[in-house]
């Protein structure tokens, strides 16, 4: 398919060159990975970190994840604890954001951390990501290519539109899961600072202990710091069993008809497939101009937590 945004680049070896030489100049790109795309650039990089700051209009108190090829390149910048092992080896490389010590003489630039004594630190699965990484000898800081509390991008075209075409993005297709990586804070108190792909029961059973959801952390500024987020700024009400004919539905399940204004996002009821549909349909939702947005209760298990998490998130005025 021939892409009529100029800005949305094919990955093939011709580009790749390209994309090498942009991050090595500091420069920012949208980036494919398995949860929601990323905007990406250099971790060691002042000026690239601070483009995607500005670009993003993200406060500067909320650190950026870094992403890592391997184990090697991230022990240059972090310490590696045990319980970070026994879930790298379950989950990694995946949708999984270890919150770690950062080490004294590491290079990533303070800034990309917000200033903390720690990193954010993923190793994503997504094979165009890994195989640009895997030619860089520097990690990629890489929030989700959105404004500052909007919604995640989950194709090429919804990154560009969310930096009006100025942006270079990959095409790496649909995001497979659509939904943001589990971070895990590993550095102090073990707990999910943002429940995400990987659930707490997963987690809990690799660590044989329960490990809690505590979005409310005092100490640690994370993705709990802005209250609204995740949002399409559109008046959402949550746990309703029926909306207005002129209000968007959002459903769940077999006892729901697709309709006009109702969008379901499994009718399998598969938390899976509705973690994918979520940010799709709020787009297009925004897109149909609703004014408000009613959604029905889902089901707080596995990725359903996080879900549940968005959407509280989303609601918020
Ligand atoms: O799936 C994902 O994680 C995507 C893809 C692109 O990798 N990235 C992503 O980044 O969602 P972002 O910046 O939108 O969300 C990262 C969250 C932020 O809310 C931030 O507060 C938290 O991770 N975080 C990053 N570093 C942290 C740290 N050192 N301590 C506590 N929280 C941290
Ligand atoms: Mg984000």
């Amino acid at each position: 398919m021939k892409h009529i945004y100029s800005n949305i680049l094919k990955f093939n070896q011709k580009n790749l060159q390209k994309i090498i030489k942009t991050l090595k100049n500091s420069g920012i790109l949208g980036l494919p990975t398995e949860t929601v795309y990323g905007l990406a650039g250099n971790a060691y990089s002042l000026s690239a970190v601070k483009k995607i700051y500005k670009y993003k209009r993200r406060p500067k108190i909320n650190p950026l994840i870094v992403h890592y090829y391997n184990l090697k390149q991230a022990n240059k910048d972090v310490v590696l604890n045990k319980d970070f092992y026994k879930i790298y080896k379950n989950f990694s490389p995946g949708p999984i954001t270890y919150i770690l010590k950062k080490k004294k003489n590491s290079n990533i630039t303070p800034l990309a951390c917000a200033n903390l004594k720690t990193v954010g630190v993923r190793f994503p699965r997504n094979q165009v990501i890994r195989k640009i990484l895997n030619k860089l000898d520097f990690p990629l800081a890489m929030p989700s290519a959105n404004q500052s509390s909007g919604l995640s991008p989950v194709n090429p075209y919804d990154v560009s539109e969310e930096f009006n075409n100025k942006i270079k993005v990959i095409d790496g297709g649909s995001s497979k899961f659509g939904i943001e990586s589990t971070v895990i804070n590993l550095s102090g108190k073990i707990s999910i600072l943002r429940p995400g792909v990987i659930s707490p029961e997963k987690l809990s059973k690799i660590l044989k202990r329960k490990i809690l959801v505590t979005t409310k952390q005092k100490k640690i500024r994370s993705p709990g710091v802005l209250k609204k987020h995740y949002s399409p700024n559109i008046p959402m009400k949550l746990n309703q069993l029926s909306a207005p004919r002129n209000y968007a539905f959002i459903t769940f399940g077999s006892k729901y008809p697709v309709t006009k204004n109702s969008f379901n996002l499994s009718k399998k009821s598969n938390l899976n497939e509705a973690a994918k549909n979520l940010y799709k349909f709020l787009r297009l939702i925004k897109k149909k101009k609703f004014k408000k947005i009613y959604v029905v209760k889902i089901p707080y298990t596995g990725i359903g937590i996080a879900i549940n998490d968005r959407l509280k998130h989303a609601a918020v005025k």
